[in-house]
Formats: structure tokens, sequence, C-alpha cells
């Protein structure tokens, strides 16, 4: 059966994010961010390599779009990058800064690819971290007036604008877990970098509103839970991670308030936050990879929940159980749970890595990604026959990049990349979308 093709109008794209591809780490009056720092410390990253260079994408943006063009897509998600556009984080814009997403945008859109840009991919500049960062109320002031910055710039030409990405991941892995920049460990104490993060959101919606007439999102990362065990304890101990990971950042926005084990505390949300955060977006940005396996702790674990392997799926390189159906199971969960306040969706990250490298003719062949996107395409598929209002859908990504914390050991690209050379080959999946997306503009 080949792959399911989706109405005319919908949305086919590729994502990236601004310090996993640009490079240019110096250029054109860039500040340095978390990640410059964090990724310089040494035994941070698995290879030991930063983003100074990555695939140099400020320099080949033209080739890149080009790679766009011939895959057909109607869209990219790109982030822009603060401490291009406000080194010090605060005060007036760079225009050396913004002048590189004038181009990319003009570039996009001369090849009719709508521009799709996302405020905030976890580049804090590093001067607003050595203030507090989002562990500081102020923050989220900052992250508004930087909004403000960019829409005056590109308010007339982004056709999407995505807030935050994936909050809850830079929550819990930069200032939870200390795994991602700026690599804190605070695990609940934590709490604060969401409620700074969904204020600092909702404070851009009306930055944003201020200056375009396009649609706003947030984007957020969802991953389905999987109960191991079927004792009262393992169910409860399901119902704590789903909050934590899908409702934290989800249900204050659609206006339903915190859930009541994680709402910060007075002395952090003040009256009138929750309004201010439940501002109306027009998409929800999901982004999915994987469900969760959740049991009951054990005695005396400091967390209500155990991340547990669920077995029986084929692994990725990263060691990601492949379960289509979880994609599924997350949008009409999503609807279920949301209804009438949930608006409608993109999928703005849909990907996997594997061990791509060319053979000795040249060519990369990934028939692993290919199965991968297949499936996923079938079970959104799926989601869109039982009435889940879904427009789009964005690979992640675009081109091997910088993984965080893996550096470039990990290959989620339709692209290959060559570390040495940042020469680009298309994979066999780049010719297998292109056809996919052709397929459903004929017959969609
Ligand atoms: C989600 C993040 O938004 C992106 O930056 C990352 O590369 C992918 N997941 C894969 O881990």
């Amino acid at each position: 059966m080949p792959t399911p093709v989706f109405p005319a109008g919908f949305r086919w794209g590729v994502s990236t994010s601004a310090y996993q591809v640009e490079g240019a780490a110096d250029t054109d009056g860039r500040g340095p961010s978390i990640w410059d720092t964090f990724a310089h410390q040494p035994g941070r990253i698995a290879d030991g390599s930063s983003g100074d260079v990555a695939c140099d994408h400020y320099h080949r943006y033209a080739e890149d779009v080009a790679l766009m063009a011939g895959l057909g897509i109607s869209a990219y998600r790109f982030s822009v990058a603060w401490p291009r556009v406000q080194p010090p984080g605060s005060g007036p814009a760079s225009p050396r800064g913004l002048d590189f997403y004038d181009r990319l945008t003009d570039a996009l859109l001369a090849r009719d690819i709508d521009p799709v840009a996302t405020l905030y991919h976890w580049d804090l500049p590093q001067p607003v971290e050595d203030a507090g960062g989002w562990l500081h109320r102020d923050t989220a002031g900052r992250f508004a007036e930087y909004a403000d910055l960019v829409a005056a710039r590109l308010g007339d030409r982004v056709r999407l604008w995505i807030t935050l990405n994936e909050p809850f991941v830079h929550m819990s892995f930069g200032y939870g877990l200390g795994t991602h920049a700026p690599g804190r460990q605070l695990l609940f104490d934590a709490v604060p970098v969401a409620h700074h993060q969904l204020l600092g959101h909702g404070l851009a919606v009306a930055a944003l509103r201020a200056r375009t007439t396009s649609p706003v999102a947030l984007t957020n990362n969802y991953s389905p839970v999987r109960v191991l065990g079927d004792t009262d304890a393992d169910r409860a101990a399901g119902e704590a991670y789903d909050a934590l990971h899908n409702r934290l950042f989800t249900d204050p926005v659609l206006g339903l308030g915190y859930p009541p084990d994680l709402a910060p505390g007075p002395e952090v949300v003040r009256d009138g936050d929750l309004a201010t955060i439940a501002a109306p977006i027009d998409v929800l940005g999901v982004n999915y990879y994987n469900p969760t396996g959740i049991r009951a702790p054990e005695e005396g674990s400091p967390l209500p929940f155990e991340l547990a392997d669920l077995d029986g799926y084929p692994r990725t390189a990263f060691d990601w159980p492949v379960v289509p159906d979880g994609l599924r199971d997350l949008l009409v969960g999503l609807r279920d749970r949301y209804g009438q306040a949930l608006p409608p969706i993109e999928i703005t990250e849909s990907g996997c890595a594997y061990d791509d490298e060319p053979d000795a003719d040249g060519r990369v062949h990934d028939p692993e990604r290919i199965a991968y996107l297949d499936g996923h395409l079938r079970a959104l598929r799926a989601a869109v026959d039982e009435g889940v209002d879904v427009r789009g859908y964005f690979v992640w990504s675009l081109l091997d990049n910088w993984e965080w914390a893996e550096g470039f050991t990990k290959r989620f690209g339709l692209v290959h990349v060559d570390a040495d050379t940042l020469a680009r080959t298309p994979k066999s999946s780049y010719a297998w979308y292109r056809d996919v997306i052709a397929r459903s503009r004929r017959h969609g």
C-alpha cells in the first residue's frame, strides 16, 4: 500500500533549528548563547564537538533552500537565534543579525516555501542566563521584547510563528537534569522555569499580534504514556508523568490552568499570569518521537514515577522505540482531552536517527528512515480519518545536524552531511519524501 495522501493545502515541510545548523557562531556580531558555553565545557557533548560550525547553513543557506525546493515542500521551519538578533539579550536589535533571516525568508518565498519561524529553540543569550535565565521572571519580558524586534523585521513575510520549542525538554534537561544547557540539576525545583517560559510565550503572543496577522503557535513535545504494570501505584505514576510531560505546557495555554500537583506557588505565579498565558493560539505544534514506558517508583525515589523500557519494538540509533501508532494515540488523545479548546494541529517535528553513511558508490540508503516516516504518515492519516484537525507535517530534519548533547553522532537528516567537508548528499529518504509530497499534490 502506498503512503497515504493528504488533502490539498496540507502543509509539507522540514524543520531545523538555529544552533543545530547555522554555525557562524561569531559572525556578524552574534553573541554567545548558553549552548556555546555548555558545548565548550569538557565532557558535556558525546563527541566533544560544538555548534561553532554545525552545517554552516548561515553561509550555505542558498544551497539548502535549493534542496528544499527539490523536495517540493511548502514550508520550512527554522528558528531565529536570539543571540544574533539581540546579543546582550536586551536593548536594540542587531541589524546584521536580522539581515540573515531577511535573506533566508526572501529566498524561501522566491521558491514558494512558507517561512515558519520558531523564536526560541533553546539558545538563550548567555547574558540572560547570567541574570538568572528562565528561573528568573524578567526573562519572560525580555523574550517578548526580542519577539517584537523579530516581528518588526519579518512580520510581513513569516507565515506561521512558533514562540517556544519543546519547553518541557528545555526545562527538564536544561534545568532539571543538567544534560542540556545551561546544565542545572534542580529536579522539581526547576518548575519556575515552566512558568516563566509560559509567561514569555503569552507575552510574545501579544507582541506578535501587534505586528502581524500570521497565525501563532506553541510547539510541545508529546509522549503518550504506556503504563507498565497494573497496580494502582503504576497507574498513578502514569498520571504523574503524563501531567509533567504532556499537560504542564498545554493545560495552562488552553485555559485550564496548571495540573494541580505541578502548579508553581504564589511566589512564582502572579495575578493575571494565567490569563496572559492563555492568550488564544491559532495552531498547536506537536513534536512526536516515541511513547514513554512508566511504572511506579521504588520506595524512597525522589520522583513520583519510574521510566521503563518499552520492549518489543524496533529501535532507532538513539535507542528510541519506533511506535508509529503512538502518533495516532497522541493526536486522538489530545482531541479527546481538550475538545473545542484544541486549535488545529501541525506536526512540527517527526523523524529518526540512523547511522547512515555513503556506500562505495557515494549514495546514502536509509530504508529504516523511509519505513519510519511511512509508518508515522499512516498513523497521522488514521488520526485525521478519526476527525483530528491536522494541517501539516514537518520532517525533523532536512540535514544531518548537531544533535545537542550527542554532537554529530546522531543523523536525523533527509540529506547526509559530511562532517569534514560539509558536502550535502540527499539520502534515498529524500527522494521518497519528494515522491510522497508530489503524489499527495496530485491525488489529495
Ligand atoms: C526535538 C528538538 O526540538 C530538536 O532540536 C532535536 O534535534 C530533535 N528533537 C531530535 O532529538
